[in-house]
């Protein structure tokens, strides 16, 4: 797409890092909502680093065709940015044909739109518990709809990004605890319903991710150095880490694994509760 000696080199150092064939993704195409920032935007990045093309979907319109622009760039490979919101499906649908339009196919799919906020149950709303639950729980369910049947065209296979907060009684975070659980469950029953039909579904579960939202949102800043050294890998994970492992699950070595949560925390919800 950009054939810049720039986008050329930053995309060669970004497969300098990874342990993964430089074309492993090639011909692939990718649709990913909660594309435009933070763990989704890093996980498009390697996939398009690594040959796919992409669209993104996000509700800032300058966001996601800004942050597409950028990838594209970055990686040499194709992205187009489509705004959007997963909790309305015929938007989705609306992106889906557009993806199709320009690509022709979809091979990979990343339900990754996420709401969150801290909020202790006395001071969550029906409407709070419902928009976290609209966007996390629907939003997944509604980014299968749209795009499983073109998934079943490809044999293609599907990630939703989950959490871990839901194992254990996560103060303040009730809302997101019941609706990361939903994705988990209903991650399995597409597994199950879907795999006769070639389909592959799992879900990723990140820890703390340093440079994301969800961090910045749910850290105190004062707790980040104790927090850490409680960490068994005793770290905060990058966004790559969750980017090498959708890879994973993307390409042929995990074409027999369905119906899983990868946990990808440096072993940090075994700790939970120790801070
Ligand atoms: C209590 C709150 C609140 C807060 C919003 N609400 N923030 N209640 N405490 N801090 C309530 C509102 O008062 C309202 O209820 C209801 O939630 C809906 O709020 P809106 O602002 O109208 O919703 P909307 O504009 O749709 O925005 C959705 C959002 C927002 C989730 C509230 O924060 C958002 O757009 N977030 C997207 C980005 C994001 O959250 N990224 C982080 C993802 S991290 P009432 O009753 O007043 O009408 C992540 C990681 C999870 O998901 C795992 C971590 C380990």
């Amino acid at each position: 797409h950009t054939t810049s000696l720039d986008s050329l080199l930053h995309a060669m150092a970004q497969q300098t890092a990874s342990v993964f064939r430089p074309d492993l993704m090639k011909g692939k195409v990718a649709f990913v909502t909660g594309g435009g920032s933070g763990i989704c935007y890093g996980i498009t990045k390697q996939l398009m680093a690594h040959g796919a093309n992409a669209a993104i979907f996000g509700r800032r319109k300058a966001n996601v065709e800004s942050a597409a622009q950028e990838l594209s760039k970055e990686t040499g490979s194709k992205c187009i940015g489509i705004s959007g919101d997963v909790r309305k499906i015929e938007t989705l649908e609306a992106a889906v044909k557009q993806t199709i339009e320009e690509f022709g196919r979809i091979d990979f799919v990343i339900a990754g739109a996420a709401g969150n906020f801290l909020a202790p149950l006395d001071g969550l709303s029906s409407n709070a518990f419902r928009t976290v639950l609209e966007i996390d729980t629907l939003g997944t369910f509604n980014t299968f709809k749209s795009t499983i049947d073109e998934l079943v065209k490809t044999k293609g296979s599907l990630i939703a990004i989950s959490a871990t907060l839901h194992y254990t009684g996560m103060p303040l975070q009730a809302h997101v605890s019941a609706a990361k659980a939903g994705v988990d469950a209903f991650i399995r029953a597409v597994a199950v319903e879907y795999g006769p039909r070639g389909v592959r579904a799992n879900c990723i579960a990140p820890g703390p991710i340093a440079g994301t939202e969800g961090m910045d949102r749910l850290m105190p800043k004062e707790l980040v150095d104790k927090h850490t050294s409680m960490i068994p890998l005793q770290r905060y994970g990058s966004i790559d880490d969750i980017a090498w492992t959708a890879l994973f699950l993307f390409s042929p070595a995990a074409s027999y694994v369905t119906g899983t949560v990868s946990i990808v925390d440096g072993g940090d919800w075994h700790m939970s509760g120790a801070i």
